[in-house]
């Protein structure tokens, strides 16, 4: 009996040192997103962004890191005020900073990059992000929220941004839906993982 003790003792001890068993084992996935509480289109005031909350069931999904594009200089509340300054930060091709930055880059193999469509595009914070780390041999898979522009073209830019990069089909959800309808956005986002491969 002890010694079947002994054993069975041993062979969960290997089983942990195993790579992909052991709960050392680090994150390979990682979910990068930028999103803005405060009044949008269709919402009201909300507290959490629509892109956050997508990027958030994506990681659970996923098991993933996160990290937050929190900026440096903080947009404005009130939504009007915000669309005059992402239409100058347009118009300038500004790189507005980002707080922080992503410990161990090196150990991720899937990088995921949640935004809304601003303007029919990609907000300029995400352009200083993806400019400012090297994608080559990794897997990129875009999501974002919008609120009647889909996609808007925007893999196309981070086919051009992220060069090196393997980019995945993206997943556009409406923010509306992001925000009051944590179900159906999960259920959209399981479907969308299965469907790019990277659930079984
Ligand atoms: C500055 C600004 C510009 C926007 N431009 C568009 C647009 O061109 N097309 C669109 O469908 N939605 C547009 N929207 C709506 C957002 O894409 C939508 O509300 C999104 O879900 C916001 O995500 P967030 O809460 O993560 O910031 C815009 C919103 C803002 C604040």
């Amino acid at each position: 009996m002890k010694k079947l003790f002994c054993l069975l003792t041993a062979a969960l001890m290997l089983l942990c040192a195993m790579p992909g068993l052991s709960e050392e084992t680090p994150a390979h996935v990682l979910v990068v997103y930028f999103s803005r509480a405060g009044e949008n289109y269709s919402v009201g005031v909300i507290d959490e962004g629509n892109t956050a909350k997508m990027g958030t069931i994506i990681a659970d999904q996923l098991n993933a890191d996160a990290f937050e594009l929190v900026p440096a200089v903080p947009y404005p509340e009130d939504y009007d005020s915000c669309l005059d300054v992402a239409t100058e930060e347009k118009r300038t091709g500004a790189r507005p900073a980002y707080v922080g930055e992503i410990e161990n880059f090196a150990q991720y193999d899937t990088v995921f990059i949640g935004y809304p469509i601003w303007w029919g595009g990609i907000p300029n914070i995400v352009c200083t992000f993806m400019e400012t780390y090297d994608f080559t041999g990794k897997t990129v898979v875009p999501f974002n929220t919008h609120e009647g522009s889909g996609q808007a073209g925007s893999q196309s830019v981070i086919a051009e941004l992220m060069t090196g990069a393997t980019i995945l089909q993206g997943l556009a959800v409406r923010g509306s839906r992001a925000q009051s309808d944590p179900d159906g956005t999960a259920s959209d986002v399981a479907a969308w993982l299965h469907s790019i491969g990277l659930t079984d």
